[in-house]
């Protein structure tokens, strides 16, 4: 696989480190609007071609396979331009800033027969992958109860840098530069994280959002700092278990972690993701009754770039599908919908 990088910042690194390590694959071009970004981009991955737009790259076209990881708002034109030139797209989360783009992006892809998948990163999670395992092999019977939760500190340390001023943090701020928050951005993690490890699908949701004030008029030179920090949601799952689900950047203490905490009839789940590893706690069969829970060992799995790649070289696709990032996409936009309305709303 020949593959072009589109948008060549933070994230892009990771794609290049992990797609240059797959045996048969090549990074053929990187794209970027900001020249600079670009050569440094280049010269750090030992990329040999670089374009200033998708359209110049599209015109060189020497390639078979497009990794997006630009900003949330681009990836709709970008990714249909991509899949209407023939190219597979591996899409960075999330697919789109609302469902309907999302929806148009998977009908397009679909239609078209190319590689479609998106970067929910987490799957890549081995702990995340057994529990899911556990819980749909009807080991710890029917599931009523789950908590999930995505926490970040971003906004009180400057540990990843400092959003007062740096444009990668500063877009993610910003309503008007396509971000729907924490939602959008973390959100659709904790969202698959919670629905994929739990083996169920979210019917009902009620959610409540909140945008601090941090700066004089809530406004950094051109970004509205008006996309929310942190929300809670309440959910309902399909089989009538009921969950909770939150995320924040005001985590405190907490760089960047994921937990999740499925509890069955028969027994419970427990991962927890941190930046420095992951954790599977289990409770099943006798040790319900004295409550001891015991970390289970497990295998790496293939991540999201390997099953990418395998996925273009077989020609068959596979999860994450854009179809599924759109549907949780839905989710994020009927949060939003009952924040507005303070009611529940169903997702079908
Ligand atoms: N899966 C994950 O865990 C994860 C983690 C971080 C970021 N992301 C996602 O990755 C994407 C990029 O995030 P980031 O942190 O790298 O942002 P970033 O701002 O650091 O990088 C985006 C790059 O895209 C470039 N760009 C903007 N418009 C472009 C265009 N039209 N054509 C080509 N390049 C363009 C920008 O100049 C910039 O260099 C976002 O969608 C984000 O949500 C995913």
């Amino acid at each position: 696989m020949r593959l072009l990088i589109l948008g060549t910042g933070g994230m892009a690194a990771n794609h290049a480190k992990h797609f240059a390590a797959i045996k048969g694959v090549t990074l053929a071009g990187g794209v970027d609007v900001d020249p600079g970004r670009l050569d440094k981009f280049k010269i750090a991955h030992a990329i040999p071609n670089g374009f200033a737009s998708l359209e110049a790259a599209l015109n060189w076209g020497e390639f078979d396979a497009v990794a997006n990881v630009t900003p949330d708002a681009i990836h709709h034109p970008t990714t249909i331009a991509a899949i209407k030139a023939g190219k597979h797209v591996f899409c960075e989360k999330p697919l789109a800033t609302d469902y309907g783009k999302a929806l148009e992006m998977t009908e397009i892809a679909e239609a078209s027969g190319l590689v479609n998948m998106v970067n929910l990163t987490y799957r890549n999670v081995a702990q995340l992958q057994k529990a899911r395992e556990i819980v749909t092999s009807g080991e710890i019977g029917a599931v009523k109860h789950v908590e999930a939760s995505y926490l970040q500190s971003w906004l009180v340390s400057k540990a990843w840098g400092d959003w007062r001023t740096e444009s990668q943090w500063l877009w993610r701020l910003s309503k008007k530069h396509g971000s729907n928050g924490t939602l959008g951005d973390i959100g659709i993690h904790i969202l698959d994280f919670a629905s994929f490890g739990s083996g169920l699908e979210i019917d009902h949701v009620f959610a409540r959002l909140k945008t601090f004030e941090k700066a004089p008029g809530n406004k950094i030179g051109e970004y509205e700092l008006d996309a929310n920090d942190s929300f809670t949601m309440a959910v309902d799952f399909n089989n009538g278990a009921l969950g909770v689900v939150h995320a924040t950047r005001w985590a405190t203490g907490h760089f960047n972690e994921l937990h999740l905490r499925v509890y069955g009839e028969k027994g419970s789940v427990e991962v927890q993701h941190r930046h420095n590893g992951s954790v599977l706690r289990v409770v099943l069969g006798e040790d319900i009754e004295t409550g001891t829970w015991k970390e289970m060992p497990v295998d790496p799995v293939p991540t999201n770039y390997e099953r990418f790649a395998e996925a273009v070289r077989t020609g068959k696709n596979e999860e994450p599908s854009f179809r599924h990032a759109a549907n949780l996409q839905k989710i994020i936009d009927l949060a939003l919908v009952t924040e507005r309305e303070r009611r529940e709303v169903p997702t079908h």
